[in-house]
């Protein structure tokens, strides 16, 4: 058993290091591709882009392509566009006026960097790059327009951004909810628009480039859904138990900063049940995909199971 889990690992790590590889080198010839970009915007989305993340919604969607059948290289122009979309959240996640972070990926924030104007600048143009990105690389139109309509509900208002505003601009008495039922939902809202949307896209994304049947597609929406809300509970809970050298981030800052999270609200114990239930749905819909989602199956353990 340990034998066969080293070698899940394994195999789950190097995929992920050629999937976040192809992301790069896409990502980097496309920003090359525009010399008339000012060189410090340049500098400052390069930064952030091409720093060390982990590329979970890239590897996710060139994934949830090869599991519908298609090939993982079908989804290379998805797998930039939700990174440049998950770049520009972390930079504005990081400002002053949201999480006011300055530790990001193990090295200063963005603003720390080229301050605050120039962050704001540098995550509204990888946003509008994203779109841009589909527009111009993906040959189908029809799909490309599917893309695009995909990555703007899950980036938007009743997605990321809605999100990101019930996290972050609130007055504190609306995170005392009237019952322990009414909290619970509250949180599950926060985590699923705020970082379950994108990794729903990512899955569902990369299986319309893999050009799923609609039962698959459904398969893939849940279970970006139950990984989405997964991701969102270990990091809450590795806020908690890591340190700030593990995580390349500021540790415990969710309690300082009054945040809602797994941890906070249900503590440790109840936040792990919460965790392997998700962990088990995903599984189990990973199993309804068949073999070819296995690499999906191995990225289920490995992000229940991450460090950072
Ligand atoms: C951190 O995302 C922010 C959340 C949505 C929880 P990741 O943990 O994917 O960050 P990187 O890209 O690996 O740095
Ligand atoms: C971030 O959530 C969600 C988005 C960036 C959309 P957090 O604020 O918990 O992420 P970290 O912990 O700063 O990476
Ligand atoms: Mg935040
Ligand atoms: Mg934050
Ligand atoms: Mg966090």
């Amino acid at each position: 058993m340990p034998a066969k889990q080293t070698h899940t690992a394994a195999s789950v790590d190097k995929l992920l290091k050629q999937y976040a590889n192809e992301t790069d080198n896409f990502l980097d010839r496309w920003l090359k591709s525009m010399p008339s970009m000012p060189p410090q915007l340049g500098q400052a989305i390069r930064y952030s882009l091409l720093g060390p993340g982990k590329r979970i919604r890239p590897a996710l969607a060139m994934m949830a392509s090869r599991a519908v059948g298609g090939a993982a290289r079908a989804a290379l122009p998805t797998a930039a566009a939700l990174e440049l979309i998950h770049c520009f959240s972390l930079v504005h996640d990081d400002l002053p006026a949201m999480d006011n972070d300055d530790l990001r990926r193990g090295r200063p924030t963005n603003h720390k960097v080229f301050g605050e104007g120039l962050a704001i600048l540098a995550g509204d143009a990888m946003n509008t790059l994203a779109f841009e990105l589909l527009v111009r690389e993906v040959r189908d139109s029809k799909l490309a327009a599917q893309l695009v309509g995909e990555l703007a509900v899950a980036t938007g208002p009743c997605g990321m951004i809605g999100g990101q505003v019930l996290d972050t601009c609130h007055p504190a008495e609306k995170h005392t909810p009237t019952s322990a039922q009414a909290g619970l939902k509250k949180l599950q809202t926060i985590h699923r628009m705020k970082t379950g949307a994108l990794i729903t896209a990512a899955c569902r994304m990369g299986a319309l480039a893999g050009k799923a049947s609609p039962r698959q597609l459904v398969l893939m929406q849940e279970l970006g859904q139950a990984i989405g809300l997964a991701f969102q509970i270990v990091d809450d809970l590795l806020d908690v138990t890591a340190s700030e050298s593990q995580l390349g981030k500021r540790a415990g800052k969710d309690a300082k900063l009054g945040k809602m999270t797994y941890p906070g609200f249900l503590g440790l114990e109840k936040t792990r049940q919460h965790l392997a239930k998700q962990q088990a749905i995903a599984e189990n819909i990973v199993a309804k995909l068949g073999t070819k989602a296995n690499s999906l199956r191995d990225l289920v353990h490995f992000l229940a199971a991450r460090g950072r």
